[in-house]
């Protein structure tokens, strides 16, 4: 991490702006993927890079920092003051979590009640940061294993009840960073010659031999800067998620259906995996998140027939021709890539399980009847909870005589349908998949 950033004016900026993001995200409920950008547009690489890690850092750590905050602030600050209880958060942040020094973190952390128009709290931030100091708050033991964990309390329960022995190990990986991995376009260059121009740019990396298509990234790199980005020799995607087009296993003249395909990164990979397939539609509800679709087909190089309908309606928008195979990547709780995207931890909220596993099995019983017989359907979603993946597909199963399970596809040692993949695993986010055939 980087302890310089910049000019005095510029780094109290930067936690004006940090502060700002974290109210937007845990008072307005906006996504890290919406506001963060916007927030970082105007700076140089190393103060994006800052912010993100401040904001990053709060959202991970969020229940040790906001049981600090409940001991040191008296009553909780309200309305337009509601800001500055975001900043003393980052001030804890930065002074138990970050290399910074104590001096520019109480410093730069009160001198942004000004940019924050705030500045009547400028003495309780002062006031309150230096007794988080001088009686050694980030010394002392989390009240709970929970709040250690950085999880809100219903997923920290939730998953304590699904994963017995691999808990720990699964709580301790969520709160990590994920790496970044790019699948090499195999239609454009081979990923000999691509890690060859890597190297040549001094750009640091790794392979694993499950991922033919895969690199790993050593550190953080602007992605838009390596070499071939323009040009479409690779895209970012997740180890685990490039395992979806090697599950499905495309076959020369299949005509396939990837529905719910935004932002497209699985419909380019299913392209890549076969040069001679008959038809790649992609269906997508949103109509901005369809638009990311066609931008990546088309720096990628690829074309496939892209359509905005609902995946649980398709006598909207189906022509009545059945697929060889399906790809349905389900709306989820987006809990398996959490380590990536820690504001998933404070938008999702308990209730929405039930709403998305509803979703799930309607877009499942609506897509199945549009599979030729002995066709496949591959199921898959970027979730860790039970009733999202092993327990709907055995509750699909047990409802639709003629589908049968193929778990021959992929190494699993439990005798539950699918593969899960747990974060962290293989340096993967968290996945689960299960392969059906139509009998
Ligand atoms: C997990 S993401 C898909 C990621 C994508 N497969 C990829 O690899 O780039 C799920 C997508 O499903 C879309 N979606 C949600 N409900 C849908 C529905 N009823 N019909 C079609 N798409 C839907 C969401 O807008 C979202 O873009």
């Amino acid at each position: 991490m980087s302890k310089s950033t910049g000019t005095h004016f510029k780094a109290f900026n930067l936690r004006a702006d940090a502060a700002k993001v974290l109210h937007q995200i845990l008072e307005e409920g906006q996504s890290a993927r919406e506001c963060l950008p916007l927030a970082q547009a105007s700076l140089k690489d190393q103060d994006k890079a800052w912010l993100q890690e401040m904001v990053y850092g709060v959202l991970r750590n969020l229940p040790i920092l906001q049981f600090w905050l409940r001991q040191l602030l008296d009553k909780p600050l309200k309305n337009r003051f509601k800001i500055v209880e975001q900043l003393i958060m980052l001030g804890f942040y930065q002074l138990a979590f970050s290399r910074v020094s104590q001096h520019a973190a109480v410093s730069e952390t009160v001198a942004a009640c000004q940019p924050l128009n705030t500045l009547a709290m400028k003495g309780l931030v002062n006031a309150i940061l230096r007794t988080f100091i001088r009686d050694e708050y980030s010394q002392q033991p989390a009240p709970s294993k929970q709040v250690a964990s950085g999880l809100p309390k219903w997923l920290y329960k939730k998953l304590e009840s699904a994963y017995q022995d691999d808990f720990n190990d699964l709580i301790a990986n969520m709160q990590t960073k994920a790496p970044i991995w790019l699948r090499v376009n195999s239609q454009k260059v081979t990923r000999e010659s691509f890690a060859q121009e890597l190297e040549q740019s001094g750009v640091e990396f790794s392979y694993t031999p499950e991922h033919p298509e895969a690199l790993i990234l050593s550190k953080g790199y602007d992605v838009t800067s390596l070499p071939g980005f323009d040009a479409g020799w690779f895209a970012v995607q997740d180890g685990a998620a490039q395992l979806a087009a090697h599950f499905l296993q495309p076959q020369a003249n299949d005509s396939i259906l990837d529905c719910c395909a935004a932002p497209g990164g699985k419909t380019c990979h299913i392209i890549e995996s076969h040069p001679h397939l008959s038809k790649v539609t992609a269906l997508e509800i949103d109509e901005k998140r369809a638009a990311k679709i066609t931008e990546n087909l088309t720096r990628l190089g690829h074309t496939a027939n892209v359509i905005i309908g609902d995946a649980s309606s398709p006598d909207k928008w189906w022509d009545g021709q059945l697929f060889d195979r399906v790809l349905l990547d389900a709306p989820c709780s987006a809990t398996g890539i959490i380590r990536r995207h820690p504001d998933i931890k404070w938008l999702r909220k308990a209730k929405d399980i039930d709403v998305l596993v509803n979703l799930q099995k309607q877009i499942l019983d609506a897509i199945w009847p549009l599979i030729k017989p002995g066709g496949t359907l591959l199921y898959a979603t970027c979730s860790v909870l039970p009733q999202e993946n092993h327990l709907q597909v055995s509750d699909f199963l047990s409802r639709t005589s003629n589908a049968l399970l193929d778990n021959s596809f992929y190494n699993d040692s439990t005798d539950k349908p699918g593969k899960q993949i747990l974060p962290g695993e293989q340096q993967m986010d968290g996945f689960y998949y299960a392969r059906l055939v139509k009998s």
